[in-house]
């Protein structure tokens, strides 16, 4: 055993292991609070929830060569400006309706999910709900009742009723409006936005 060099001996390896394992399970813990602080509403990329009180639309931005979310003037939700904590209530109550009705059986969102049904990480910007100003009522109609009001891309899969409450199919409504605000480096890729005024 002794007769081995020292860079074949067990234990130095032994020991090898046990720094490269600590040294790991530090970068671990700074990288899990590194991503936090990058993911959590309210940071530069996820803004807060009070987002849905301005519009939101879509620029391509040159210099990084996609599409990126652009924050714009106020532009409150069903027409009422909510506090930074109400908005958050609302936001969440749409998660959980997202989580409780199982929407990433079908539907991905922020790269997570099915890809049986469109991608709804943008899909409060989706040219096909026509235009700004019906985009709102459009979407909680669609929410409630999928069958009778389905447009199907296309493709003839339609999304079957979920029964979904107005309340619910609401605050669905600015969960998918707070997501379409983060900046997610371009994704879904070619995503075509309303076409706004202003824009160009
Ligand atoms: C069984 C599969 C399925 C489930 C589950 C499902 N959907 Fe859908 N969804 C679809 C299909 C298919 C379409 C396209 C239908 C159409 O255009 O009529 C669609 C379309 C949509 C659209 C329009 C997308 C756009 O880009 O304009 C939204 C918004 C939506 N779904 C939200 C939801 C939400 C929220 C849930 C959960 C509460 C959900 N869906 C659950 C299948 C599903």
């Amino acid at each position: 055993m002794s007769d081995l060099p020292r860079w074949a001996q067990e234990d130095v390896w032994r020991k090898v292991a046990i720094w490269v394992t600590a040294g790991m399970f530090v970068v671990l813990i700074i990288l899990t609070f590194d991503s936090v602080a990058v993911i959590t509403a309210g940071s530069e990329r996820v803004p807060a929830y009070s987002v849905i009180n301005q519009r939101i639309y879509y620029r391509m931005d040159r210099e990084r060569g996609f599409q990126a979310p652009v924050i714009g003037e106020e532009a409150p939700l069903f027409g009422t400006v909510l506090t930074e904590e109400e908005a958050a209530k609302m936001v969440s109550h749409g998660k959980l309706t997202v989580q409780a009705k199982n929407c990433i059986n079908c539907h991905t969102l922020l790269g997570n999910g099915a890809y049986y049904a469109p991608d709804l990480t943008k899909s409060w910007l989706d040219p096909a709900w026509g235009n700004e100003a019906v985009r709102e009522s459009m979407m909680v109609k669609f929410l409630m009742d999928p069958e009778s009001n389905a447009r199907g891309y296309g493709t003839n899969r339609k999304m079957p009723n979920l029964d979904i409450t107005e309340e619910e199919a609401r605050a669905v409504v600015a969960f998918l409006k707070w997501m379409s605000s983060i900046d997610t480096t371009g994704f879904p890729a070619g995503f075509p936005a309303i076409a706004q005024e202003g824009d160009r």
